[in-house]
């Protein structure tokens, strides 16, 4: 009996029956090819065009399906629709990610890690798009491009370079806060599952009586925290530079969930006025003891991609996807982001990156004007009306989601945010807060990191260190002497 009898038929993309995948047509059997072997030229160009840019930033990346489900009312400060039951379940897709090195990278490096999800909620897709730290390097978006740079290659050596992350740090104290969670234990997690996710940025909360609250999202792992020193990643790295993806594409197969429960800190509208701080700053965070994080519900994750393409490298988060119930905030890196990540998903993906299965909204579809464009690969929305108002029954607006005013004051400037900004308690808060020996690893991951960088901008440094914390400063310069002398 033929082995093949039961098998499809393969065809080209037009659908046309090949006789013949292992042979090329050429004129002779030793002769050159025909241009008229057009499967040949489709699987030559289609192979040519497999790859799409890669994330700007977040490039390396692993992700999975879940669900949420709702463990705490919190009904008094949003109407969001997810939210609006005890025990309500939600569809999820985390994607985890490092921010700096490309796709083909390590996954147990040193580096902040993306923690992004999508909620396919009931009135469009929720995207928090945040990474397993609460605060940033940066709290002006002017300055994201040239942080990444310092994060990226050196344009002539082609090689990551510690001079100009030392530089940038050093000349921008505004970061310490995140340098410090950076090279302190969790900068290294060991794996995906064992690491917290915060939304970082301040967002808002709108509730029925169309009341807003400021809020923060937390993720904290119910796996606890595991980290790795340098060492053991160094290790690690040698045998298996997917490390993390093989940890979560495996722990999801063997039926061992991953679970974060989900916390928010809520903060009444009129307080912004008042903390000492800057609560849209995206370098500080709201201390728990005057905002206590209140619990929301459960987040596990329970299946994997059936294609990583299709549905991972595919998937676009971003933070202007927010549903009714859920908003924005003056943080202006927020509102950066919100112009920044549509417009790169228009550009890696192209501007139908909306309508692919994993990205549209899974439970309410969507009802828009915009047709055509390149890649409109449904139905283009087929013969209804294209424009609004019109009176043939199309989809209109309805006041029921307007947000309430949001009262914005002072003179259109550039305001500069680093005068009479602290930006040492909060980093010198985590530094005192840190057990013994972290504080130790804290100085030996920093040491490590200095290696090679001129002397004038470890001493601008140290100089932070040490209005964060006079041993924060004296621990780092112990142990690079040590180094110098060992
Ligand atoms: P708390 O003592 O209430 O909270 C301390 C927080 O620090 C906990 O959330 C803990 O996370 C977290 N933490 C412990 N080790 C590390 C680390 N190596 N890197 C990052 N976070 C760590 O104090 P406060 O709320 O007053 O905050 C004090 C400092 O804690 C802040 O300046 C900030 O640096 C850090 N922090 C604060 C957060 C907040 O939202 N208030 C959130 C995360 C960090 P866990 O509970 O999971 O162990
Ligand atoms: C990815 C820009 C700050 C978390 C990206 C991408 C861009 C970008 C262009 C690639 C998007 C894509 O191609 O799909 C910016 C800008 C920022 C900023 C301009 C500041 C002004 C932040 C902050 C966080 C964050 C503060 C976390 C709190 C992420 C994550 C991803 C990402 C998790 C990967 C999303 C995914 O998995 O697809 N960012 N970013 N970014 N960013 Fe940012």
């Amino acid at each position: 009996m033929d082995e093949n009898q039961n098998k499809k038929i393969l065809t080209t993309d037009a659908g046309i029956p090949v006789a013949d995948n292992q042979n090329s047509l050429t004129a002779g059997p030793r002769g050159p090819l025909l241009m008229q072997d057009f499967y040949l030229i489709e699987k030559i160009a289609h192979f040519n065009r497999e790859r799409i840019p890669e994330r700007v930033v977040h490039a390396k990346g692993s992700g999975a399906y879940g669900i949420f489900t709702v463990t705490n009312d919190i009904t008094q400060y949003t109407k969001a629709k997810l939210f609006s039951q005890v025990g309500k379940q939600t569809e999820v897709l985390v994607r985890f990610s490092t921010v700096a090195g490309e796709r083909g990278a390590a996954d147990a490096e040193r580096d902040v890690r993306g923690f992004a999800l999508k909620f396919y909620t009931e009135e469009g897709n929720w995207d928090l798009v945040g990474n397993n730290t609460p605060v940033f390097f940066v709290r002006d978006p002017l300055k994201f491009s040239d942080f990444i740079r310092t994060q990226k290659r050196n344009p002539k050596t082609n090689l990551r370079n510690p001079t100009a992350m030392w530089d940038f740090w050093s000349l921008l104290p505004e970061s310490l806060h995140q340098v410090t969670i950076l090279f302190s234990d969790r900068g290294l997690p060991a794996s995906y599952r064992h690491m917290n996710g915060y939304g970082s940025h301040t967002f808002s909360f709108i509730n029925t009586n169309n009341q807003r609250f400021w809020v923060k999202f937390h993720l904290k792992t119910l796996q606890g925290i595991r980290n790795l020193t340098n060492e053991q990643a160094a290790k690690i790295i040698g045998e298996d530079r997917e490390s993390f993806q093989r940890d979560l594409f495996y722990a999801i197969e063997q039926g061992n969930y991953p679970r974060w429960r989900f916390f928010v800190q809520i903060m009444p509208e009129a307080d912004a006025q008042k903390t000492p701080y800057n609560p849209f700053d995206l370098t500080k965070v709201w201390p728990h003891q005057d905002y206590p994080l209140i619990e929301v519900g459960i987040i596990e994750l329970n299946h994997n991609s059936e294609n990583y393409f299709a549905e991972i490298e595919q998937v676009a988060f971003a933070p202007s996807n927010v549903v009714p119930g859920i908003s924005l905030s003056p943080d202006k890196m927020l509102q950066a982001r919100i112009l920044s990540y549509t417009d790169a998903h228009r550009y890696r993906l192209g501007v139908n990156y909306e309508s692919l299965p994993v990205n549209c909204p899974h439970v309410t579809g969507k009802h828009t004007y915009h047709r055509d464009g390149l890649m409109r690969f449904d139905g283009n929305d087929g013969g209804s009306v294209n424009y609004e108002p019109n009176s043939f029954g199309g989809p209109v607006a309805n006041p029921q989601y307007q947000e309430p005013p949001l009262k914005i004051f002072g003179d259109a400037d550039r305001y500069d945010h680093r005068v009479d900004n602290d930006d040492y308690t909060q980093a010198g808060n985590l530094f005192r807060l840190l057990p013994e020996d972290s504080k130790q690893r804290l100085f030996g991951n920093i040491a490590d990191s200095m290696k090679g960088v001129p002397q004038f901008i470890i001493e601008r440094q140290l100089a932070h260190f040490a209005k964060a914390d006079q041993a924060y400063a004296e621990g780092v310069a112990q142990r690079m002497y040590e180094k110098i002398n060992t």
